[in-house]
């Protein structure tokens, strides 16, 4: 009988500490056994966002904790594991470094292999879980820090063909959120009060909507949505605002992933568009990229929700495939804050863009 792999998943790039164990018994897609999530919400809620600091001291005091949380659901021994993966990048350099060090104590005390892994390949295969995806397929990836269209043409094969230029999608959801005074995170804020909300209220810009392929902009509708914040009287326009907002996100969201996909098309067999980052547990979105596949007959694949947001389960996965190609790293692999999948894709925020 062909022996079961048990993998650890480490991830602490940003403000969830979480450790899941998978196994897989080399049939059927990989088994969740784990996957344990603390948020840090509450650390961070008054400062209206991510303050490195707490967020890294946060992941110290709960990192064991939530190991043995992991072990104990999962009824696996440490011993038992085969292989240690952690998020070694991108995020923020304190935070990264509490878990991938907390990954190498573990990796050199139970002589297992240690497994960096980049956070944003934990995204692109989260769904990975379900057992119909097949190589080459579209990904849109949404997340606080992040926002690209990527071919994932394998295992650490990545083509970046569109790019966010300036903010994330998930921060102009969390900034707008801010400036409504809803709170943080804010993308989940958004979408509940959006349906309150009349959508043909405001008109607000789409930035380069008609130029720069699939690359994306939303600088200019943060900076839309303050001036037409300091209108407001009463709940009923903030509703109307945030729900303005949302359906501009979904009109760009529409053309730029229309433009995404042809460019797949020309160039990659396939047929599949997998949306992952937390901004995929978005329902309106998941229904504008729904019709866009009824149109350009694609098929969409939105990883569990679980799964969407920061996670180790992701992180383990990825752990796990490379674990299968003895791709190992050595203990004094430093982690990276910046860290692309596309290695020829250049660093476009903050250094402009040619369009
Ligand atoms: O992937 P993620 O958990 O963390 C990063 O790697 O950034 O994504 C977090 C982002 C936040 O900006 C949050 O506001 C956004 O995902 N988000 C949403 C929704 N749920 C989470 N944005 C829009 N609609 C949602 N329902
Ligand atoms: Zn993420």
């Amino acid at each position: 009988m062909k022996k079961k792999i048990l993998i650890m998943g480490i991830e602490t790039s940003c403000d969830e500490t979480a450790v899941s164990i998978i196994q897989d018994n080399g049939t059927k897609p990989p088994k969740i056994l784990a996957n344990i999530v603390s948020s840090q919400e509450e650390v961070h809620k008054k400062f209206g966002g991510v303050v490195p600091e707490l967020a890294a001291r946060s992941h110290l005091e709960k990192i064991e904790m939530i190991t043995k949380k992991a072990l104990k659901k999962s009824r696996v021994k440490l011993n038992n594991i085969d292989a240690i993966s952690a998020t070694a990048g991108p995020g923020l350099i304190v935070c990264l470094s509490v878990g991938f060090n907390f990954a190498k104590s573990l990796s050199l005390a139970l002589k297992k292999p240690l497994i960096a892994v980049n956070h944003l390949e934990g995204h692109a295969l989260s769904p990975m879980f379900k057992s119909n995806i097949k190589f080459p397929y579209l990904l849109l990836l949404i997340s606080g820090g992040h926002t690209q269209y990527l071919v994932v043409k394998g295992l650490g094969r990545y083509k970046r063909i569109g790019t966010t230029i300036d903010d994330a999608l998930g921060e102009a959801f969390d900034k707008t959120a801010k400036i409504l005074g809803f709170g943080f995170p804010g993308g989940p804020k958004i979408e509940h009060y959006a349906k309150k909300g009349n959508q043909r209220r405001y008109v607000l810009p789409k930035p380069i909507i008609n130029r720069g392929g699939c690359n994306l902009s939303f600088a200019g509708l943060k900076t839309a949505v303050f001036r037409s914040s300091k209108t407001i009287k009463n709940k009923q326009d903030k509703y109307d605002l945030a729900a303005s907002f949302q359906k501009t996100i979904l009109d760009i969201i529409y053309k730029k992933t229309k433009i995404a996909i042809n460019e797949f098309k020309k160039n990659f067999e396939g047929n599949q568009i997998i949306v992952a980052g937390g901004v995929a547990a978005n329902n309106e979105i998941r229904n504008i990229i729904n019709k866009i596949c009824l149109e350009e007959k694609f098929t969409s694949i939105f990883p569990e929700l679980d799964l969407c947001s920061d996670n180790a389960a992701m992180i383990a996965i990825v752990g796990l495939k490379k674990f299968k190609k003895k791709k190992f790293s050595k203990l004094d692999f430093s982690v990276k804050p910046r860290w692309q999948l596309d290695k020829n894709a250049k660093f476009l925020k903050g250094a402009g863009v040619q369009l």
